[in-house]
Formats: C-alpha cells, sequence, structure tokens
C-alpha cells in the first residue's frame, strides 16, 4: 500500500465490514493500551480481527489485541477497536488512521479515544484518569500530520479547524458521570509523540513548560481525522506511570500493562456512564 490510503481502500475496509455485521453502530470506542477488557462486556458482539479486513492495520505490539468487537452497550450501538495501531510501528499517518476513516464511511457519529500515557502534571499517579480537554500535536509541528498529502474533498476540508477537537457537550458529561461515581476525573492537555522510546528528563521538562499533562504516543492522529470527518470526539487518558522530569525512575512497557489493571474499571464506568446519557 502507498503512504496514501485511497477513498477506494477505505471504502474498501467499510464494505468488509458491513458485510459481518448488521449493526449500524453510532459511537467508536479506541481502546488503548492494557485497556482491552470493556469489549468483552458487549452484548451479542460481532467479533472481527482486523485480519480478515483489507487494508487494515495490524498491531505488532503485546497488549494490544486486534479486533473490532460490534454490538451493544448500554442502549448504544458501538463499534470497539480492541487495539490500534501506532505511527512508530512503521505505518504512516493515513494508514494508522484509515479506521477512523472507516468509521466516518459507516456513519458513526462520535469517537471515543483512550491511552495509556505518562502523567507530567506532577499531580497525577499512576492509576488516575485524565480527561482530555485538549492537545498538543507533537508529531504534527514535526511534520507528520495524518491529512497531509491529497486531500479527499468527500472526507472533510483542506484546513480543518482544532479549535474545539473535545467535544464541550460529551466532556460535561463525563464529568457529571465522574460526579456521580466517586471518580476523580483529572483533567488537562494530551501530548502526542511519536515514540518507540519514551522521554528523556529533558525531553519532560520541555513538554511541561509547553503545557502538557500527559504524554504518550497514539490519539492525537486519531481526533484530528475523526475532526476533519466531523465526528464528535470524548478522549480519556488513563495515567500509567509517572513522567520522570528528574531522571530518578526508568519507565517500562510492563508498568503501563500494570497500570490498566486500575484504570480499566475507572474508564469502564465513564464510558458506560456518557453511552448510557446519550
Ligand atoms: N511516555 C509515553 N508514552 C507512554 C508513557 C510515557 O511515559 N506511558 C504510557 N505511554
Amino acid at each position: 500500500m502507498t503512504k496514501f490510503v485511497t477513498l477506494e481502500q477505505i471504502d474498501q475496509s467499510a464494505d468488509a465490514v458491513r458485510m459481518r455485521t448488521s449493526y449500524k453502530p453510532r459511537v467508536g470506542i479506541i481502546l488503548g493500551s492494557g485497556l482491552n477488557a470493556l469489549a468483552d462486556s458487549v452484548q451479542k458482539a460481532d467479533s472481527i480481527p482486523y485480519s480478515d479486513l483489507p487494508n487494515w492495520p495490524v498491531s505488532t505490539v503485546f497488549g494490544h489485541a486486534g479486533r473490532l468487537v460490534i454490538g451493544e452497550l448500554e442502549g448504544q450501538s458501538v463499534l470497539i477497536m480492541q487495539g490500534r495501531v501506532h505511527f512508530y510501528e512503521g505505518y504512516s499517518m493515513s494508514q494508522v488512521t484509515l479506521p477512523v476513516r472507516v468509521m466516518q464511511r459507516l456513519g458513526l457519529e462520535m469517537l471515543f479515544v483512550t491511552n495509556a500515557a505518562g502523567g507530567v502534571n506532577p499531580d497525577f499517579v499512576p492509576g488516575d484518569v485524565m480527561l482530555i480537554t485538549d492537545n498538543l500535536n507533537m508529531m504534527g509541528m514535526t511534520g507528520a500530520n495524518p491529512l497531509m498529502g491529497p486531500n479527499i474533498d468527500a472526507l472533510g476540508p483542506r484546513f480543518p479547524d482544532m479549535s474545539r477537537a473535545y467535544d464541550r457537550d460529551l466532556m460535561a458529561l463525563a464529568r457529571k458521570v465522574a460526579g456521580e461515581s466517586g471518580i476523580a476525573l483529572r483533567e488537562g492537555v494530551y501530548c502526542g509523540l511519536s515514540g518507540p522510546s519514551f522521554e528523556s528528563p529533558a525531553d519532560l521538562r520541555f513538554l511541561r513548560l509547553a503545557g502538557a499533562d500527559a504524554v504518550g504516543m497514539s490519539t492525537v492522529p486519531e481526533v484530528i481525522v475523526a475532526r476533519h470527518g466531523g465526528m464528535r470526539v470524548l478522549g480519556f487518558s488513563g495515567i500509567s506511570n509517572k513522567a520522570n522530569l528528574d531522571g530518578s525512575t526508568v519507565t517500562t512497557h510492563e508498568e503501563v500493562i500494570e497500570a490498566g489493571k486500575i484504570i480499566t474499571p475507572k474508564v469502564e464506568t465513564l464510558i458506560r456512564g456518557v453511552l448510557r446519557s446519550l
């Protein structure tokens, strides 16, 4: 496949999903590292391995199952991505975001994104959940924006607005659900980097000065594409580790997966609550 996915390829993938399910999902949910469990509680699910879908990027990372789970959750028809691919795996930005394009073509109205992230805000502790209120697009600033290349006018405008990337009404719902469920929901700016190396202490001090509260290796490209396509976005970061601004600790993928076990039930409660109130 070339660097830029075409509308024909997107529609080929979308058709393949349509052939495997009779649901007409309204909400797409992307589950990040260590957060896979929510998909297991979907009722009467149609499950489609990514490897069955043409053009679909398949994850190479431990902790990322690779399948679509389509069914009902809290009375809403949902399409869940159990696992995602990342730019650092070597896929182009256009390939990384193909699943979001497919959601758009399938008529989904909303995208809920989740990820595991390092806490850059010194008040955050591992196990916290942060509502993403905005993002820092470091990948795009350094030349890797998913909308680079020919604009497909049928999908959205050449220069989309990003001033309200995260939907205010959905954020308000999330805060309400958190309050009712006794979840101390943090809020802040998610910074997306390419990875796969974790940040150096100097990187992290720079990102903190730039206004980042959490840092990770995903999400921002998917959100840009969703907004380009007119989908409403809600995002949660599970804080899996404290970013190491002074170089005193090391970060490992294992701790990211481990913290997912504390974070998953909170994210599940939040997502279920928001779905119920839609
Ligand atoms: N940095 C980048 N990505 C991450 C981290 C981190 O500390 N934790 C989980 N994903």
